[in-house]
């Protein structure tokens, strides 16, 4: 990781395991194009594939999709990430994550993040496209029983003009479960991996969106929930324009598909594989100058390129409210690291 800092070079690897999904979202593009499991990554390459990563310096991979459980080696692909002292998380959809499979996974260091946007039915109908709010609730309830978790355990909200009023109810709900909670904003501009749906698109009137962020703020402070809440002040200056701080796709965080090919983030198409090259060699061809030209003109705000850049950046005004919060580090600690 410090070899990582030093040589400016990315640790965070978003990967898509698949593009299958059992959800059809609105907000989300990925489903619509679904991959045959033939042209999937095999557990064997995959496992080269994390060697040579965990050779050029990543630290962290996030395990998505696609709908990630649907991969029946999902756990083995774990399992090699922490052989190699990789440090895995997967955001799943929870419909997935039945007794048997969350019972391992609790007994892994693996964060797990359940995406869940709303409490109400009708609209997890509306968002997602299947009737599946009974089902992940179930889910959580369970997992909330699950003893002793090894890993860090969130869920994570995609916050629109459909749901922006449940913000407080979804962080309340999440800490009553045992779960930490992250939230953030609907993203639309380029719309290679993210869809647009004039329903949840805010942009006419972002104002009310806005103010719920800033009650995430307000509640992540009283918490001691120090970069949570930072997430926050960054998601409010996003939403309200002029938002064209860096963009860390590229810098700190890379996309590897389905297939092992790479690109600058979740909505840029990925080019030349790694089945073929290695990492070093394919971050040296990818053109940073798209990155630059997006987050000037089209910024979105996804987690994996904004939040993981943010915790660099304000790493110094972190430290110095960890003195002051030892609950916010110890948060932190067990999260990251
Ligand atoms: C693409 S999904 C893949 C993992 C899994 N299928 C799930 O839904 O959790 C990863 C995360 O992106 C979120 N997401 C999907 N479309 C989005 C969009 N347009 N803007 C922001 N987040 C989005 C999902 O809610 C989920 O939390
Ligand atoms: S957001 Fe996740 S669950 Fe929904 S369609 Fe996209 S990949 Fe599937
Ligand atoms: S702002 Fe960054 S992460 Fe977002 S689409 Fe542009 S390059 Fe990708």
């Amino acid at each position: 990781m410090i070899k990582s800092i030093i040589l400016r070079r990315p640790v965070l690897v978003v990967f898509n395991v698949t593009r299958r999904c059992n959800s059809i979202c609105t907000m989300c593009g990925i489903w619509k194009t679904p991959s045959k499991i033939s042209e999937e990554l095999t557990f064997e390459e995959i496992k080269t594939i994390f060697k040579d990563l965990k050779s050029y310096g990543i630290k962290h991979v996030f395990l998505q999709g696609g709908e990630p459980l649907l991969r029946t080696d999902i756990v083995q692909i774990v399992e090699v990430m922490l052989e190699l002292k990789l440090n895995p998380s997967i955001i799943t959809n929870g419909l997935l994550l039945k007794e048997d499979i969350s019972q391992r996974l609790a007994k892994l260091k693996c964060n797990v993040g359940i995406s869940l946007d709303t409490l109400d039915q009708n609209k997890y109908f509306k968002i997602r496209g299947v009737d599946g709010l009974k089902i992940v609730l179930g889910n959580i309830e369970r997992i909330s029983h699950i003893k002793s978790r090894k890993g860090s355990w969130n869920i994570t909200s995609t916050i629109s003009k459909i749901n922006y009023g449940e913000a407080k109810d979804l962080y309340l709900f999440a800490k009553q479960k045992g779960f930490d909670y992250q939230a953030f904003p609907y993203n639309y501009s380029l719309c290679h991996s993210s869809a647009l749906d004039d329903d949840l698109a805010y942009d006419k009137e972002p104002e009310k969106i806005i103010d719920s962020f800033k009650v995430l703020s307000k509640l992540a402070e009283e918490d001691g929930l120090i970069f949570n809440k930072l997430l926050y002040d960054e998601a409010i200056k996003y939403l309200e324009g002029d938002y064209c701080v860096p963009c860390d796709a590229m810098k700190n965080s890379i996309l590897i598909n389905q297939a092992g090919m790479v690109s600058q983030c979740l909505e840029f198409k990925p080019s030349l594989n790694l089945k073929n090259v290695r990492i070093k060699e394919a971050l040296s061809k990818l053109d940073y100058s798209k990155v630059q030209n997006c987050y000037m003109k089209t910024p979105c705000f996804y987690g994996c390129t904004r939040a993981a850049g943010l915790f660099k950046r304000k790493s110094p005004e972190i430290f110095l409210y960890s003195l002051l919060h030892p609950r916010a580090a110890f948060n932190y600690v067990k999260s990251y690291f």
